[in-house]
């Protein structure tokens, strides 16, 4: 994709009803699960993101056959040919989530080659805890020139007895560990992992597979089978994207309804949006834990009186580390002084250095942020540099004086699907302005040829 940017200008209120799409981090673990099976297996709700499209990529690079109906959010993937257990390093660097492909390779081939992931620049982004849980179950590790080389040590399935306690509850980690054990006639054990809705989500479809996994309050048990079969499913709903939505309401002081959520995915997110003095309410509004299963929708009503609040990242149930720049969009003008402590990634307060660009006043005291909240944001140019940071910006800039042009808007590409749409639906000033590259055009062209042919045979 060639340079690209969003424009964004002071909003009005924005008013209506959107719907959500499924959630990027459950879909790529999802699709990267199908390396378990071997056959066509069909997900549902699958968000047309950048890094959908790359994990796609990844996929057929291995030998799967994968068609993609963006519109109908369908995705269908026969893995019958996967034939290859080695990753390119110029894909495994396009994203994080390339990681998540070695415990499903391993699990089917008792190998995987695999390089450093990519990823958003908020930290280190190490592999540690992956590769030390994979080593616990009798994996061999190698360096080999650009290549981790992890291969399992007998030929026969991992068939062992293993309890791994992660030294803190990694999404990935949990999920590729989990995604390794579930095939052979090994047990494991992890002890602190994490259970973010995304894991879950994973862990619901595993079982729709075959696998046999439970989950406990702070360990998930995996007993190994023989075969995992094809599945149909549908993704959960993006409770970060819900987010975004919700929080474009609150800064421009209207009043949107977002549906096909799971509330129940963004309890403290939604206190803290009360305790702001925003009105928030879900569909029934007398939440209970039978509904807490199905999807439901969410409106925020504006306050014209918001107060300053106090946040805390950290593991699911905590606030989501995932939503805290965009908040800081929201709190940067709010009167009164709040403060936002990032505790799970160690460099994510880049964003702060760009709001600054545009009036916030914020001061970072290692990885907490004193936001004094200002009268007035004003528009003026900015760079993303990450999935999230991309958020809080267009959201600042519904709410400063004159335009924001967002530079680095790949970011936005990777982690939404169309999330400039939907706020443009609500009444919001942005747009979006990039070039596709012509290899990327003939690639859809060619996807959607593919599946018209697929399904004129069905
Ligand atoms: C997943 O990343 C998400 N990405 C992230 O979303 C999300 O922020 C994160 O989980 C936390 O919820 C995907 O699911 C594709 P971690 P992941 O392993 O798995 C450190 C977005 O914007 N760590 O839970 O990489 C790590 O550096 C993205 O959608 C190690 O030190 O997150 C971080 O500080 C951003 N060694 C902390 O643990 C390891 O081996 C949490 O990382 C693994 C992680």
């Amino acid at each position: 994709m060639k340079s690209g940017y969003l424009l964004v200008k002071k909003s009005p209120p924005l008013q209506g009803t959107v719907t959500v799409n499924g959630a990027k981090n459950a879909a790529l673990v999802i699709m990267a699960s199908q390396i378990l099976t071997s056959g066509t297996s069909t997900l549902e709700n699958i968000p047309n993101s950048a890094d959908v499209r790359q994990m796609i990529t990844l996929l057929q690079d291995l030998g799967a056959l994968v068609d993609f109906d963006s519109q109908k959010k369908r995705l269908i993937v026969d893995t019958t040919t996967i034939n290859n257990y080695q990753v390119r390093p110029e894909l495994m660097n396009k994203m994080r989530a390339s990681i998540l492909v070695t415990g499903p390779l391993l699990a089917r081939f008792g190998q995987a080659k695999v390089a450093q992931p990519g990823g958003c620049i908020i930290g280190q982004r190490l592999i540690n805890y992956h590769l030390a849980g994979l080593k616990k179950m009798g994996i061999q590790i190698k360096q080999e020139e650009s290549f981790i080389h992890a291969q399992r040590i007998e030929n026969n399935l991992y068939d062992k007895q293993s309890r791994i306690t992660l030294e803190y509850p990694s999404v990935g980690a949990t999920e590729n560990l989990m995604m390794y054990a579930v095939l052979g006639s090994g047990k494991t054990v992890i002890i602190n992992p994490a259970l973010e809705p995304e894991v879950l989500d994973l862990i619901d479809v595993l079982k729709k597979m075959g696998a046999h996994i439970d989950v406990g309050c702070s360990s998930i048990t995996i007993i190994g089978v023989n075969k995992l079969d094809p599945v149909t499913h549908t993704i959960i709903p993006d409770r970060l994207e819900a987010g975004a939505l919700l929080l474009a309401s609150a800064i421009t002081g209207g009043q949107v309804t977002v549906d096909n959520v799971r509330a129940d995915h963004l309890d403290l997110f939604l206190e803290k949006l009360r305790e702001v003095g925003h009105e928030v309410a879900t569909a029934s509004n007398l939440f209970d834990e039978t509904q807490s299963s199905q999807t439901t929708s969410i409106t925020l009503k504006a306050t014209h009186t918001p107060r300053p609040i106090s946040i805390k990242t950290g593991p699911y149930p905590s606030f989501p580390t995932d939503l805290q720049a965009p908040m800081s969009a929201l709190l940067a003008s709010i009167d009164g002084i709040s403060s936002i402590e990032e505790t799970v990634f160690e460099n994510r307060m880049v964003h702060t250095k760009e709001l600054e660009k545009m009036g916030a006043q914020i001061e970072l005291k290692h990885n907490t942020a004193l936001i004094r909240g200002v009268e007035q944001l004003y528009g003026c140019e900015v760079i993303a540099t990450d999935i999230r940071t991309s958020c809080a910006l267009a959201l600042a800039g519904l709410a400063a004086l004159g335009q924001t042009k967002i530079i680095g808007i790949h970011h936005w590409l990777r982690g939404y699907d169309g999330l400039e749409q939907k706020l443009q639906m609500l009444g919001a000033d942005i747009k979006l302005f990039y070039e596709v590259e012509k290899e990327e055009v003939l690639t859809l062209k060619k996807t959607s040829r593919k599946l018209s042919n697929l399904l004129s045979n069905e």
